[in-house]
Formats: C-alpha cells, sequence, structure tokens
C-alpha cells in the first residue's frame, strides 16, 4: 500500500490528479491535504469523495507543526505537491500571499518529508511547477529542461524559488525528488479568473470578454487530463533528481483562442456566427506580461512515452460542453467573492 499525499487537490489540476490517482490505484491511499483558499472547492472532487481510497485533509502547508503531524499520523510514502496561489494577476496585487504559500509552504513540506522520511529509498517528492519560471520568449524557440531561471512576475518569481529549494534539498540532504514544469492547461473545473474559463463564463453572460494590450501575448495550451497523465507517469517512472517539461506543442495568441472560443460558444449556443466576437473588448495591460510561453516536451516523450493525447479544438470543444452541462458549478463559484474580485480587477 501507498500512502500519497496530494497537496492543493481541490484546486483546478489537484482535482484532476487526485481522481486520476484515487480511480486507477485502488492499491494506494489519497490524502488530498488542501486549506480551501477561494481557488480550492470540494465540488471538484464530489465523484470520488466516497472512495475508499481517498481521505480529504483541511489545512495550511505553511502550518509546520500540522504538517509534522500529518507526517507522523498517516506516514506517506509519497508528496504531489499542487498547492499554490496560481494566478499572475493576483501576484502582482498581493506579492506576499505567493511568498508565504509557494515558497515558505513548499519549504515547510520539504522539511517534514526531509526530517520523517529517515530510509528515503521508495520514497518521492514531486514537485509540480510552471514553464513561467523560464521567464518570457521572443517569436523564436522554446523552453527547455536546460534553460536558464528569468521569472517575470511574483507568481513565477515564488515558483522558481519553490523549484530551487526542491532542487537544493535533493543536492544537499540527499532527499528523492522530481519536478516538473508545464505550459498553461485547460479543461473542466478551471477557476474562471483565468483566461479560458472567464472568456466562457462571460460569453454565456453576454458580458466584454476583457483581452489585456493587443491580444498577441502567446500561451502554450494544455489539456489539464493530459497534464494528470504526465504527473502520474513522471510520479512512477521520472528519474531521481530530474526535471521533465511538459507541454502540448500548442501556441495560441490570446486573441485568436478568444476567436476560437467564440466560434465554438457561438454554435453551441445556437447564436448567429459573430455574436460572441463583438463582446471583446481590449483593455489595459497586464504589468510587466510575459510575450510568449513555449515548451519543448521532447524530452519527456523520449525517455518516458508520454504525449499529448488530444487536439486542441477537440479539447476545446470538450472544455465548452462540459461548462455547458456545469452551469450550477459555475453559478456557485462566482457568486459572492468572485463578483468583488471581478469588480476591482476589470473596472479599476
Ligand atoms: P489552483 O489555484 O486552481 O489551486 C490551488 C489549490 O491549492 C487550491 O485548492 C487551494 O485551496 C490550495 N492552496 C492554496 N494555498 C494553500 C495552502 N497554503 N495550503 C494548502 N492548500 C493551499 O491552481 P492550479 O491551477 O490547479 O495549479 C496547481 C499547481 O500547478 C500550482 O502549483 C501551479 O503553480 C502549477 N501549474 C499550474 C498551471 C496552470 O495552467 N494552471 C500550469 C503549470 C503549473
Ligand atoms: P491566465 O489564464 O491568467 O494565465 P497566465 O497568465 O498564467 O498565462 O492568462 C492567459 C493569457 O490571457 C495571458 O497572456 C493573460 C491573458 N488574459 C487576458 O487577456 N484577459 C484576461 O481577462 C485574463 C484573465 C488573461
Amino acid at each position: 500500500m501507498k500512502k500519497i499525499l496530494i497537496t492543493g487537490g481541490a484546486g483546478f489540476i489537484g482535482s484532476h490528479v487526485v481522481r486520476r490517482f484515487v480511480k486507477n490505484y485502488s492499491d494506494y491511499q489519497i490524502y488530498n491535504l488542501d486549506k480551501l483558499t477561494y481557488a480550492g472547492n470540494l465540488e471538484n472532487l464530489r465523484d470520488i469523495e466516497d472512495a475508499p481510497n481517498y481521505t480529504f485533509i483541511k489545512g495550511d502547508i505553511c502550518d509546520a507543526g500540522f504538517i509534522q503531524q500529518i507526517f507522523v499520523q498517516y506516514q506517506f510514502d509519497g508528496v504531489i505537491h499542487l498547492a499554490a496561489e496560481s494566478h499572475v494577476d493576483r501576484s502582482i496585487t498581493n506579492p506576499m500571499a505567493f511568498v508565504e504559500t509557494n515558497v515558505i509552504g513548499t519549504v515547510t513540506l520539504l522539511n517534514a518529508a526531509n526530517h520523517f522520511w529517515k530510509d528515503k529509498t521508495d520514497k518521492r517528492f514531486y514537485h509540480v511547477s510552471t514553464d513561467e519560471v523560464y521567464g518570457s520568449l521572443g517569436e523564436e524557440g522554446f523552453f527547455l529542461e536546460t534553460t536558464s531561471y528569468d521569472p517575470k512576475s511574483p507568481y513565477s518569481a515564488s515558483k522558481a524559488s519553490s523549484d530551487h529549494f526542491v532542487r537544493a534539498y535533493h543536492n544537499t540532504y540527499s532527499l528523492p525528488i522530481v519536478v516538473s514544469n508545464c505550459s498553461n492547461n485547460y479543461g473542466s473545473f478551471h477557476f474562471p479568473e483565468k483566461l479560458i474559463p472567464l472568456v466562457i463564463n462571460n460569453i454565456q453572460q453576454n458580458k466584454p470578454l476583457p483581452i489585456y494590450g493587443k491580444g498577441e501575448n502567446i500561451r502554450d495550451w494544455l489539456f489539464v487530463e493530459d497534464h494528470a497523465r504526465a504527473i502520474d507517469v513522471i510520479f512512477h517512472k521520472g528519474k531521481d533528481g530530474d526535471t521533465y517539461n511538459i507541454g502540448g506543442f500548442n501556441e495560441w495568441t490570446n486573441i485568436d483562442l478568444v476567436k476560437l472560443l467564440c466560434k465554438i460558444m457561438d454554435e453551441k449556443l445556437g447564436r448567429d456566427p459573430g455574436t460572441s466576437e463583438k463582446l471583446i473588448t481590449y483593455v489595459k495591460d497586464r504589468a510587466g506580461h510575459d510575450m510568449r510561453y513555449a515548451i519543448d516536451a521532447t524530452k519527456l516523450k523520449n525517455e518516458l512515452g508520454w504525449e499529448p493525447s488530444l487536439q486542441f479544438e477537440e479539447g476545446l470543444e470538450k472544455t465548452v460542453d462540459w461548462y455547458l452541462a456545469n452551469q450550477k458549478w459555475m453559478n456557485d463559484i462566482t457568486s459572492g467573492d468572485y463578483q468583488n474580485y471581478y469588480k476591482e480587477h476589470y473596472q479599476a
């Protein structure tokens, strides 16, 4: 029996990772530790919450005493660490929350693993990170595992710092670790502060679709279930101490992506072609907005055989279908505090 601690499992990507592990590994016990911040939502895991191999633990990764207590109580063999503050715009207005959770929280978990894993064989600390640590690309080139770190937002700076700590614990204390750096994810259960679910929700509500700057910034999009499958493969087969880049070879300018979403939504909602595009509204650019991200995931393909499974149009259509079928999920999380966030952020 493997006892695996997954942090941040009530969030977007974490919920897909938890679901995959609970369903695919009935001989593992999966512990989901989550503070349930604004981004954490137990509705994301309703379908597996009663599974016998699943336990939810509410708590903060920054609380060292609590983290030590659960390491003693549950005797974890592995950690898959996803808990984080994850939104670039929020990192611009409140960087300290990102230092706390992403840096101090990560080091708190590393300390516990390093302290309690006396026998380090068959243990693994898997740190889930982002391609944003590599900075911003021009028109050419890709991020490789060997690309130098050059984080440019408070979010990416905090993730870069946590990545460095994870590797430092491997180098200094021989803690068994693996790190992955992934491109932008999309799919179900995505909090609508991020571009794709925000645009889907706003189209439904006939609200403006805010495009920062000229909409020419480029992101490399990956279906979230492909990311969860990559995490599964790397957790089980990745080489100790190694880093793997994860991405879909799928670059889109923001404006082209939003136009594609408008087209899909018009079709699904039975609206005349061009209806949703009229909602596109150019707004003030994000401060320090990274121009282009693009991942080269060749190492992951060559060494561990992982490849993305879906074409983007197919994944996006699947995603739109999910949001249209789950309007209550969206309505629940966009009531309350979200309204204040939205007003402050977009009407400032
Ligand atoms: P998310 O914001 O949807 O979820 C984060 C989860 O962490 C939430 O459930 C939240 O409640 C929890 N959390 C936050 N602070 C916590 C704390 N102090 N203690 C315990 N739990 C806490 O984030 P996401 O988009 O699912 O991202 C998950 C991870 O993947 C992050 O580490 C992020 O940096 C990384 N990542 C995200 C993307 C992306 O496109 N979203 C891409 C690459 C990497
Ligand atoms: P986002 O989903 O916040 O992810 P990240 O900043 O981590 O890449 O944003 C994706 C892209 O969309 C990014 O270039 C910023 C842009 N964007 C908008 O143009 N308008 C918006 O309202 C949001 C949230 C993002």
